[in-house]
């Protein structure tokens, strides 16, 4: 599975040329991937020795990265990241003479000017769920619920508090110290409170927010006239995650008619969406969790409903038989399988 980045048009960059220093506090390690407008650095703290990470962006972006770091600091959540501090006014700059920075890439030269603004975050070195199955393969069911248990909660909490995520995908799940679940990487996120006639309702303006293969169909085809549900969007990028748990593939290329495989569900032929995974499967052919139980199937073509009225929201997943089942691994099971995983 190749890394797909969220919809501003983005690519793989690293740090070009000498040692590039920020706030005179900190020397940058490595990029750890990111967008055209904010990414992830890992970083060394000049005095301490401290390594963290952060998330930049320059000076013009800054009001996103403001944005997003409002979000995290307003959720307290065991599975959503808690961020340190954010500096609006900060200076990125090379070690040797402190010119103007330039980071070069093949096409463009962007990230220009050396005022930024950043926040701070713990380095996790566990890494994301997109490298952990890359490299690792799929996850047996009993792994994919204990992961899936704790999104749904982490989404939940946010769905309550009328904010949708806009852009849930592996790579934006890190993994903490104990192979804990935490979502990260709130750029997309909004509050989801247009007024309906005289009430709240869950809907917004569309617009399409995300990353390929989780974007949902309903955004795919609506225009700016029509009315989304976010949440829903949400539950579609939920059922994406679930299905590369289990199988270590996407599970389309894209939500739409013309999709070889995401045409089964339109014409709701789930049977036939599970054997065209079957008979394509070559990859990871010695660890295949081939043999699903019905339940994580029904659960997962639920999320994937072409119709957002009949996806389930998360109270409704809750109920799914195979969410309430009553076995879910302990931590220090899920620690030792993953750790295992790691070394393997
Ligand atoms: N605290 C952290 N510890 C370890 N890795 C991290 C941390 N924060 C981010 N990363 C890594 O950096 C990547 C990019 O971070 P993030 O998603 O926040 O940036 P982004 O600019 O929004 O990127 P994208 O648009 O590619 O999603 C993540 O997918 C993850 O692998
Ligand atoms: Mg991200």
């Amino acid at each position: 599975m190749k890394k797909s980045s969220s919809n501003s048009s983005s690519s793989e960059r690293e740090t070009s040329g000498s040692l590039k220093i920020l706030d005179q506090k900190y020397s940058i390690i490595r990029n750890l991937g990111g967008t055209v407008n904010t990414k992830a650095h890992l970083v060394k703290d000049i005095i301490t020795s401290d390594i963290l990470a952060i998330k930049i962006a320059q000076k013009e972006e800054k009001d996103e990265l403001e944005r997003e770091y409002d979000f995290l600091t307003s959720f307290d959540h065991p599975n959503i990241i808690k961020p340190f501090i954010y500096v609006s006014e900060g200076a990125l700059v090379s070690e040797d003479e402190n010119k103007l920075l330039s980071y070069k890439t093949e096409d463009e030269e962007y990230f220009d000017s050396k005022e930024c603004a950043y926040f701070t975050l713990k380095f996790y070195e566990n890494g994301d769920l997109f490298e952990n199955i890359s490299r690792g393969g799929p996850v047996h069911e009993g792994m994919a619920r204990y992961y899936f248990l704790q999104l749904v909660n982490a989404v939940e909490y946010l769905h309550l508090r009328n904010v949708a995520h806009r852009d849930i995908k592996l790579d934006n799940i890190l993994l903490d110290d104990n192979f804990q679940a935490m979502l990260i990487d709130f750029g997309f996120s909004e509050e989801c409170r247009l007024k309906v006639g005289d009430k709240l309702d869950d809907c917004e303006r569309a617009n399409i927010r995300g990353t390929k293969g989780y974007i949902s169909p309903e955004q795919l085809y609506a225009d700016g006239n029509d009315l989304i549900c976010f949440k829903k969007c949400d539950i579609f990028a939920l059922g994406v995650v679930l299905f590369i748990l289990l199988k270590g593939v996407r599970p389309f290329e894209s939500p739409t008619r013309d999709d070889e495989k995401y045409q089964y569900l339109i014409l709701k032929k789930n049977s036939y969406f599970w054997k065209m995974h079957q008979m394509k499967r070559r990859e990871f052919s010695n660890k295949v969790y081939s043999i699903l139980s019905h339940e994580v199937k029904s659960l997962v073509c639920d999320l994937l409903n072409p119709d957002p009225n009949k996806r389930p929201d998360i109270s409704e997943i809750k109920e799914h038989p195979w969410f309430a089942k009553k076995e879910v691994l302990s931590d220090e099971e899920i620690k030792k399988l993953m750790s295992d995983r790691i070394l393997n």
